[in-house]
């Protein structure tokens, strides 16, 4: 049952005409209030889709909301909590993409979606973990700059023959980087289950399990599986999705203890203050959107094929 908050901001919703995106790393209330959930390219999929409402509040880190807002120049793109940023995303600034395109002309570049605007507008196009060996593979160059995330990177390289080069040295997720030897206990635990692990994890641990799986991967795979039992080596609020769409089956954390901190900060009071003084909207400078809205697009289009 809805509380009272979440009734009312239900009704601000429709008043103002809005939509409400969450990140599959959103808290259960938050969940509840959502109208599209998911990970970063179905996010940015339906942000590329939503002509019919007026004002967007998005309820994810600052690399999604940022994007939601270079496919939408002409629409009111909110967050409720500015402090919400991706630190991965900040490891690679547009400098550092600059200089790496210097040394390497004849390569081309395959942004993270988890970088900032400024560095988006130097790639050729972006990637999500959904979809990164779809669109290195979709190139007609044989190298590649590819960052922010090396253990993406370390992904991508298992499933081409093409020259895959990290940028910058060491960027990495501070969540996926908690996961160590629990996994391998937990196979021993649970030897029925299957487990399931994010691409930003180290190597050994995407190596220790069953499947390796963007966030939004995880959803249709739980619910298509015959298995009854999953471990899922992400960060901990894609359990509570997963628990809330599949309870006849089981869902164990790998470790309760991976939580992003800034994917936390919206809260449902913040939501109904973003949506009662239309704050606070997500400013992307016009030139570095329209740099940066022919690589997201690209993305989008090969996505799609
Ligand atoms: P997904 O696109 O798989 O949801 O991943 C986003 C992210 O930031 C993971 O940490
Ligand atoms: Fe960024 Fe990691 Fe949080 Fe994802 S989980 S938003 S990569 S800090």
């Amino acid at each position: 049952m809805l509380n009272d908050l979440q009734k009312e901001i239900i009704q601000l919703k429709e008043e103002k005409n809005a939509i409400i995106l969450a990140h599959n790393y959103q808290t259960w209330d938050i969940q509840e209030i959502a109208d599209f959930m998911g990970d970063s390219l179905e996010l940015c999929i339906k942000a590329s889709e939503i002509d019919d409402k007026d004002l967007v509040v998005f309820c994810g880190v600052d690399f999604m909301a940022e994007t939601a807002a270079i496919l939408n120049p002409d629409k009111k793109i909110l967050i409720p909590d500015t402090q919400a940023e991706c630190p991965m995303a900040n490891m690679l600034p547009a400098s550092e993409v600059k200089k790496a395109k210097g040394r390497f002309n004849d390569a081309a570049v395959v942004l993270y979606v988890n970088t900032l605007a400024e560095a988006k507008a130097e790639a050729d196009i972006l990637c999500t973990s959904a979809n990164a060996v779809k669109i290195v593979e979709s190139l007609d160059e044989d190298r590649i700059l590819f960052g922010p995330d090396m253990n993406l990177a370390s992904y991508v390289s298992s499933f081409t023959d093409k020259e895959i080069i990290p940028i910058p040295e060491g960027g990495h997720c501070y969540v996926h980087r908690m996961f160590t030897g629990e996994i391998f206990f937990l196979r021993e635990k649970y030897p029925d289950a299957e487990i399931l692990v994010h691409p930003e994890c180290n190597p050994e641990i995407q190596k220790m399990a069953d499947h390796v799986l963007s966030t939004g991967g995880m959803v249709n795979h739980v619910k298509e599986s015959s298995k009854d039992t999953f471990i899922i080596g992400t960060e901990v609020d894609m359990v509570t999705r997963l628990r809330r769409e599949n309870p006849d089956k089981t869902i164990i954390p790998a470790l309760s203890e991976a939580i992003c901190e800034t994917m936390k900060l919206h809260t449902l009071e913040k939501i109904k203050n973003s949506l009662l003084n239309e704050e606070f909207v997500v400013k992307v400078d016009k030139n570095i959107a329209d740099k940066a809205r022919g690589a997201v697009e690209r993305m989008i289009e090969v996505s799609k094929r």
